[in-house]
């Protein structure tokens, strides 16, 4: 008999849809087995970054990098090393057997790339892109973040054989053509939506500074609004929500939107692994009172393909709710 919580997502086969997001949350293997223990169905270690892996792989990089970058970054990006990434990735696979999968935090089609071999050589299940800058300068079609993103997905496509997901930001314009180019480019998973670094303004001091970390609950419209339409728009697409998904409501919200699995992470750091017991605890109360046996039974059924009104998710409603409002 199918277990009620068993998904599939960038063909990995897994026990339950919680998937713990890249952050320090997985950045040790005693923590991963931890978290395999309270119930996760897959992990995505910490990031490495592809300055990381340009600056120890390509010394020419080096001089030119410290250039760029302030003192800090650089000193972060000097003290870590990608052998005990790949330490990591082993130590990990030998105290887990949920799927573990690798994360590369980059932005450019660069020599980086060759590296992702070697993650595939140190066991992982899966390499997760996070694909992330902003655009900020004039519009250069050749190199916008979207033509980046889609040729770094198709040169790490051809250097493995494990599954490639690609995490990619809200701050796109075409969002379903673009998670329909990284199909095609041969992505196994998409994640909708990363969340930036947010920066603060300190008024008392008048600098700018780090802003909150955590997301919070009220992120989590972006993320059902663009599950739905993408899976609504690409049926075969393979999708895990990520941003403001905080507790288990939120989950079966993203599912029933058409995700496949879901990545969490502020409301792990904020309530502790207990969060995840506790969330499939709830969630198969509310499927057998929903009389649903499988997560199959209820994925998607309320994405822009399947629900009566799908102006729901789309411009239409803003007339609807906001212009009203006195
Ligand atoms: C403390 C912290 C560290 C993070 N580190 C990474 C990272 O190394 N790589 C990455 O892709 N995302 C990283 N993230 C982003 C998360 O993976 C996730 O995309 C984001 O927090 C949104 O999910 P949430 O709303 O469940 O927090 C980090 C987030 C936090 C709060």
């Amino acid at each position: 008999m199918e277990n009620s919580f068993e998904t599939r997502f960038a063909g990995l086969s897994l026990k339950n849809p919680i998937i713990i997001a890249s952050s320090g949350l997985t950045n040790t293997a005693e923590k991963n087995k931890d978290l395999e223990k309270a119930g996760a169905g897959a992990i995505i270690l910490r990031s490495l970054y592809e300055e990381q892996i340009e600056i120890q792989t390509n010394p020419e990089q080096l001089a030119l990098s410290h250039r760029k970058m302030n003192d800090f970054i650089w000193d972060s990006l000097k003290c870590a090393q990608i052998a005990d990434y790949l330490k990591l990735i082993q130590e990990s696979k030998n105290q887990c057997r949920i799927p573990v999968i690798a994360s590369i935090n980059c932005y450019r089609e660069d020599t980086w790339i060759d590296f992702v071999r070697q993650i595939e050589m140190a066991g992982a299940d899966a390499i997760e892109l996070n694909i992330f800058a902003l655009d900020i300068g004039k519009s250069d079609a050749e190199n916008s973040l979207e033509n980046n993103s889609l040729r770094i997905t198709k040169r790490v496509k051809e250097l493995v054989r494990i599954p490639v997901i690609v995490k990619i930001s809200k701050y796109f314009s075409h969002t379903v053509d673009l998670a329909e180019k990284l199909q095609s480019a041969g992505a196994d998973g998409i994640v909708l939506f990363s969340r930036f670094y947010q920066p603060d303004i300190d008024i008392h001091k008048l600098q700018a500074n780090s802003g909150y970390v955590f997301s919070s609950q009220t992120d989590i419209g972006e993320t059902l609004r663009w599950a739905a339409i993408v899976t609504g728009k690409l049926p075969e697409i393979s999708l895990a929500s990520c941003t403001g998904i905080h507790d288990w409501e939120d989950i079966v919200k993203c599912i029933l939107c058409g995700a496949s699995a879901v990545e969490i992470c502020s409301t792990v750091y904020q309530h502790g692994n207990e969060i995840i017991p506790a969330m499939l605890r709830s969630m198969e109360e509310w499927m057998s009172s929903m009389h649903f046996d499988t997560i199959r039974e209820f994925k998607g059924k309320l994405n822009f393909a399947h629900i009566e009104d799908p102006s729901l998710y789309e411009r239409g409603q803003f007339i609807k709710y906001f212009s009203n409002r006195d």
